[in-house]
């Protein structure tokens, strides 16, 4: 199979004729996922967990079995150590409301690294400040990584909770979560992976990983917006108190006490988004058909042309780590002295979709003492001729900026 014919898997891609190039935002959905939410509303749609008739049963299984695939897809050892969030954000504010809050004390210490996403990050400062723990940087060296040196003298004694992306959204830069975790756990800390930029690109394995908790949002891997997915070892989540409160999370509920559902229903309160989960699971059948290794090759393939175009323009200046082997499929750039965003303008012009601005990751533009950049993020429906458009309409904005430019 190659890229042209997967690509005619994706109806938006033929219809609008784009270079889309905004897949660490969201990615496309194949027409496999589009079609399974039309036969959910045709064929199964009720409320689960909720009726005895068929149709309510019919519901509940498809929900609970598309869990039941989520934890073999990512190979959680319990079903239940699965639970659907909004999004990966979601995800992380329940573990900090959850967690944070309960679990950290006066002098304790969060660490979490300067490529954090602000969903990995405002939450902390939050339990920060109202525990009286400290908030922690782990910074990236010249190459755009951490280095072993920086992660051993950040984690300590004291942290108690370590927060790190696998891949940064704006870099493309690989973490090396396995280490990580093994060293914060040598420190008695726990371990919260942000796998959103991550899971649609290489497989995941939390119990090889030995992650405490991991984090993911489906849209960024072809399912539907409003859909996520918190992972956390059973042992840990039991002994948290739910996050949101209301409908199918209870046991019994009295006037003035109640108790709490067992997992996974006790962190998921009120009516569920049953078509986004349909929609994942239908995503990760299509993303288990096309298999790791072929995504891994086709992306490689786009990616390393895009690198090998792109380090031509001599007006550009790209963010990214030397290392292929921790770099994933996100590019960020500047061409110097003109804003990202008049730059994305003229590439809309001509039909390539890029992200502009400091893409949720204010403190990282800060330490690399910038602004925001131009971003393309990569998936492996893009083809050689998706990097083509983007170079030349570089070109075209560097023509039309160049007698502005004063550096
Ligand atoms: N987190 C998404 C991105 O990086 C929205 O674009």
């Amino acid at each position: 199979m190659d890229v042209e014919q997967i690509k005619k898997d994706f109806p938006i891609l033929e219809n609008r004729k784009i270079a889309y190039l905004d897949n660490g935002a969201t990615t496309q959905k194949p027409t496999e996922v589009i079609r399974a939410l039309e036969e959910y509303y045709e064929k199964n749609n009720a409320n689960p967990h909720r009726g005895a008739y068929t149709l309510s049963i019919e519901a509940t299984e498809l929900y609970e079995n598309t869990r039941t695939k989520i934890a073999k897809f990512i190979n959680a050892k319990h079903r239940e150590e699965i639970i659907f969030s909004k999004n990966a954000t979601e995800s992380l504010n329940l573990l900090a409301y959850s967690y944070g809050m309960n679990n950290l004390k006066q002098d304790d210490e969060i660490v979490i690294s300067i490529m954090e996403h602000h969903s990995n990050l405002v939450p902390w400062q939050k339990v920060a400040k109202t525990t009286g723990s400290k908030l922690n940087y782990m910074y990236i060296n010249d190459k755009f990584e951490l280095s072993d040196e920086e992660i051993e003298k950040k984690i300590t004694d004291k942290t108690k909770i370590v927060g790190i992306t696998h891949v940064s959204n704006v870099l493309g830069t690989i973490n090396n979560v396995k280490k990580i975790i093994q060293y914060a756990h040598k420190k008695g800390a726990i371990v919260i992976v942000d796998a959103a930029q991550s899971i649609p690109h290489m497989k995941i394995d939390v119990q090889d990983l030995d992650a405490d908790f991991l984090v993911f949002s489906g849209h960024k891997m072809l399912a539907p917006l409003g859909i996520g997915v918190l992972y956390g070892k059973k042992e840990l989540l039991n002994k948290m108190t739910p996050f949101l409160m209301g409908g199918d999370m209870i046991e019994y509920v009295y006037e003035q006490e109640t108790t709490f559902a067992e997992l996974p229903n006790k962190f998921e309160a009120g009516t569920q988004n049953v078509e986004g989960v349909i929609g994942l699971g239908a995503a990760i059948d299509y993303i288990q058909n096309i298999g790791y290794d072929k995504i891994q090759e086709l992306e490689k393939e786009v990616v390393s042309y895009a690198k090998k175009e792109l380090s031509k323009l001599n007006f550009l200046t790209l963010y990214l780590t030397p290392n292929e082997e921790n770099h994933s499929s996100v590019i960020s750039f500047n061409i110097n002295g003109v804003h990202p965003h008049d730059v994305a303008s003229i590439l809309d012009s001509v039909g390539v979709c890029v992200r502009s601005g400091n893409h949720c990751a204010q403190p990282l533009m800060r330490f690399l003492g910038i602004d925001s950049t131009c971003r393309a993020s990569f998936y492996f429906y893009n083809t050689k001729d998706d990097v083509d458009r983007l170079v030349s309409g570089l070109n075209k904005a560097y023509e039309m900026f160049k007698k502005y430019i004063n550096i």
